[in-house]
């Protein structure tokens, strides 16, 4: 095919100018959104094959884009079993500080099982390989559970997150941006930017525990990932190095504070699929709406 070397035409006439990405999502709600993306990238002529787990919610091969799945050993109903006894913690209604604790304590069963299909990605040796083999210019990965970081390190590739947010200020840690602690209120603190003095020394103490109890939620992550790098890694090795912060916020709806050059807020994009409410929501639909957990 006869390409010219630049412009829009080249984009429209020759797909092979396009990049070759691997896309890593997280199963659920949070592959909705991304599938818009990934649907158009591939349109503008990008190469683009999303890694699934054989067993997952809402995930579906396409004729946009290249699947490539790989055997997890834990069944549907587990992974329904964990998130559903997840949100009855939300319904309970215990009182503080019992909520905190009974919400921390099923967040980090309900990640360790979705973890899981983490661990059976880096024990399929036949997935890694294709992956080392497909020569991809890069990673689009949803990061919450530390797996598209992970890979990512593992085959040495540059990436980008498409994320909500992470718990413990991580995704404006690992930027470095300015967190002021007197203006910009921490998650679970309910404050908003306007504090009192007493607000702003529970937004001290509640900043003192954030690496702490990421830790111990991403104890599991951080225990395979130093496994497959073979080296000590934190949090921060994993993801202060994402290329672009895609993040499916606005900001006008949290507080104003600086970020940096490279991250992106794209709210928006949850609004890409119009629809009215239904009448009557069931099962799994009704959970996965849930505000509280919109965070994950
Ligand atoms: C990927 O393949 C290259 C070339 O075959 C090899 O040098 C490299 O070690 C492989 N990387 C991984 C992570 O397997």
């Amino acid at each position: 095919m006869n390409c010219p070397n630049t412009g829009r035409e080249r984009l429209m006439t020759c797909p092979a100018a396009g990049g070759k990405l691997l896309v890593v999502p997280m199963v659920g709600s949070h592959w909705l959104s991304m599938q818009e993306v990934v649907e158009k990238l591939s349109q503008r002529g990008h190469e683009v094959v999303v890694l699934m787990p054989e067993v997952s919610w809402h995930m579906k091969t396409s004729q946009a884009y290249e699947v490539l799945t790989y055997p997890v050993t834990q069944t549907l109903e587990e992974l329904d079993g964990a998130f559903s006894e997840y949100v009855a913690t939300f319904l309970r209604g215990l009182p503080f500080p019992l909520n905190v604790l009974d919400m921390y304590k099923k967040s980090v069963h309900v990640f360790n099982t979705f973890f899981g299909q983490c661990k059976d990605l880096f024990r399929s040796q036949e997935t890694l390989k294709a992956l080392n083999q497909s020569g991809f210019d890069a990673i689009l990965t949803d990061p919450i559970f530390m797996c598209g970081p992970t890979l990512a390190h593992y085959l040495s590739l540059p990436f980008v997150f498409f994320m909500r947010g992470f718990g413990c200020n991580l995704h404006f840690e690992a930027p470095q941006c300015p967190s002021p602690l007197s203006y910009v209120p921490r998650l679970f603190t309910f404050n908003s930017d306007r504090m009192t003095f007493f607000q702003r020394v529970e937004n001290a103490l509640v900043s003192l525990l954030e690496l702490k109890y990421c830790d111990g939620f991403y104890n599991e992550a951080l225990k395979l990932s130093s496994e497959v790098l073979q080296r000590d890694v934190s949090l921060m090795d994993l993801v202060h190095s994402a290329s672009i912060w895609l993040l499916r916020f606005d900001f006008v709806f949290e507080y104003v504070r600086p970020v940096m050059p490279n991250m992106v807020f794209i709210g928006g994009i949850n609004c890409a699929k119009k629809k009215p409410l239904p009448k009557l929501v069931r099962g799994s639909e009704q959970l996965v709406c849930f505000p509280c957990i919109s965070f994950l």
